[in-house]
This record gives C-alpha cells, structure tokens and sequence, in this order.
C-alpha cells in the first residue's frame, strides 16, 4: 500500500524537477511503509538520513535554477525551502534522541506540505522561469 500515489497533474513540465519530485514522493512512501511495519530505529533512521539529503540537493538543485534564470522571487521560495528542512531536521533529532519515533502524523503533514508546496511555489516558478526563456512572450510578473 502506498502512502501517496504521483499524479500527473503534479507535474510541472520540467524533466528533471518532475523526476525529483517523483524521487520524493517514492522516499516518502519508503518511509511510510518503515514506520507502518514498525521496523527497527536504525532502519527508520537511515531512510530519513537519505530522504535529508535528498531534500538540501533538490532544493539546492531548484535554487540553482531560479537564481540561473532571474527568478525575483528565489528569497522566499528559500525560505519555504528552509522551512521544510527545520521541520524535517527536527523530526529526525526527535527520532534519534527520544524514545518517541517519527509519527506517522508527522510524516503526513510533511508530505501535505510538500505537495503543497509543488502545485503552489513550485508551479510558479517554474512557470515564469519557461515564460522568462521565451523571447517572444510577454515578460512575466
Ligand atoms: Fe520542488
Ligand atoms: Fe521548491
């Protein structure tokens, strides 16, 4: 059973991006089916120490982009980005420090945020980024 099913209306039209949110979508299911299973802390942990890192490159990956192309919006999006990253860093010291495990309720409202944060800042910026890199359209606001 899987926690979160890709749809195609997620997509945002730029390869690469779509993949690695699609790389997302599968980590948080990976996670998902550990916590459900009640595997063990170790596993837990190392799915999550993969799903961080996977986080600070997609990011890092998108701000790239954004900043390549003029995006004047990059501040903000950070943030979110930074957001995202505390909550999830916060998550994991819960994890690792507590015999409270990463709940399932958290991981929920970490992928509604993330799923979120696609259809909305994602989608924006990527949209005016295609706008920006046609010469011929009205230049994006
Ligand atoms: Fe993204
Ligand atoms: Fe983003």
């Amino acid at each position: 059973m899987s926690f979160f099913t890709w749809t195609q209306d997620l997509a945002i039209g730029v390869a690469e991006i779509d993949e690695q949110h699609q790389g997302f979508v599968a980590l948080l299911n990976e996670l998902f089916v550990a916590l459900q299973a009640g595997e063990a802390p170790a596993t837990i942990d190392a799915v999550v120490a993969r799903l961080q890192r996977y986080t600070v490159e997609h990011f890092h990956f998108e701000e790239q982009l954004m900043f390549r192309a003029g995006y004047p919006r990059l501040a903000e999006h950070r943030e979110l980005h930074r957001y995202f990253v505390e909550q999830l860093d916060q998550a994991t010291a819960t994890n690792e420090h507590a015999s409270v495990p990463l709940s399932l309720e958290t991981l929920s409202i970490m992928t509604h945020w993330l799923i979120e944060h696609i259809r909305g800042a994602d989608h924006h910026a990527f949209r005016w980024i295609a706008r920006a890199a046609r010469p011929s359209s009205v230049p994006p606001r």
